[in-house]
């Protein structure tokens, strides 16, 4: 292993690992491996430009702590975390996509009964979303979970709010015998994913914008199916089509419908004019 050439680096590399033990830590340090050499190599990749590209994952790294993930912030905005959600996620037509996580999931959202509001006194401009969760043969699922997160209208989950103590805009909900589920919120609005960072600046030397079109999260599971981690994006977002972590499926697009019935208002408990969005899940069977 002396001489080694532009031709036949990548092979010795792949050969020293010939002893690894994980046979899958292997496949993929292979191809790893191989690729990365390809990447240099078609590129003509500069000395200064290897330094520049050390000293940004550097960063990257510096920038992590207990709150914020910045190496996962480069995977959403490289497409890395949606391609790595595709491949694992292949469901039939028909059942609910999956779409990314994101970084403001939090395990303790408040257990809320049915028709609950999960903004509380937060202001917006109401927003009811109502439904079923289904099976994929169509049948109504009861006590299927609801796991609901989301931002506020100036695009700030509880995490990023400096003055709440416990929880906010979140909540978990079950549906009733019929597989029926609604609660109330307020309508959520786009926000910029945290750009104060060396990801803000590689978004900006790539000439991108830091927005994620309008959402609220889900993950709705039931025992016996395939849970599901989702979102449903509001319909004429501007950013629907240039999403920074690109998580936008067309089956997730919902029209927010203006409701300006003074009746429907009251039955539903909010002010008009208010929202509704109509959107049944569907779970595949494990
Ligand atoms: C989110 O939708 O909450 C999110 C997803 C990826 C990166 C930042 C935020
Ligand atoms: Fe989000």
């Amino acid at each position: 292993m002396r001489n080694l050439t532009e031709e036949n680096l990548s092979d010795a590399v792949v050969a020293a690992m010939a002893a690894a033990g994980d046979p899958r830590f292997k496949e993929i340090m292979t191809s790893l491996v191989r690729h990365l050499h390809s990447f240099i190599r078609e590129v003509n990749l500069t000395e200064s430009e290897w330094l520049s590209g050390i000293q940004f994952l550097t960063a990257v790294g510096q920038k992590c702590d207990e709150k914020r993930q910045e190496f996962i912030l480069l995977s959403d905005t490289l497409g890395a975390t949606t391609m790595k959600d595709i491949v694992n996620n292949r469901k039939p037509p028909g059942v609910t996509e999956y779409t990314i996580l994101g970084p403001f999931y939090r395990p303790d959202a408040p257990e809320l009964p049915l028709s609950g509001n999960i903004a509380g006194d937060i202001s917006g401009e109401p927003a009811t979303l109502r439904g079923r969760v289904l099976a994929s043969d169509g049948a109504p699922i009861p006590n299927a979970r609801l796991d609901v997160w989301q931002s506020d209208a100036e695009g700030f989950y509880d995490l990023q709010m400096a003055e709440i103590e416990g929880t906010a805009l979140r909540g978990v909900f079950h549906t009733d015998v019929e597989g029926n589920y609604i609660f109330r919120t307020i309508k959520p609005s786009f926000y910029p994913i945290p750009d104060d960072g060396p990801v803000g600046g590689m978004l900006k030397a790539m000439g991108r914008h830091p927005y994620r079109p309008a959402h609220i999260h889900f993950i709705v599971s039931a025992d016996g199916y395939e849970p599901v981690t989702t979102e449903l994006f509001v319909d004429e977002d501007p950013y629907l089509d240039s999403d920074a972590v690109f998580g936008v499926r067309e089956s997730l697009v919902v029209p927010f419908v203006r409701n300006d019935s003074k009746e429907e208002a009251r039955q539903l408990n909010v002010s008009v004019p208010f929202y509704t969005v109509d959107y049944d899940f569907v779970l595949e069977p494990v």
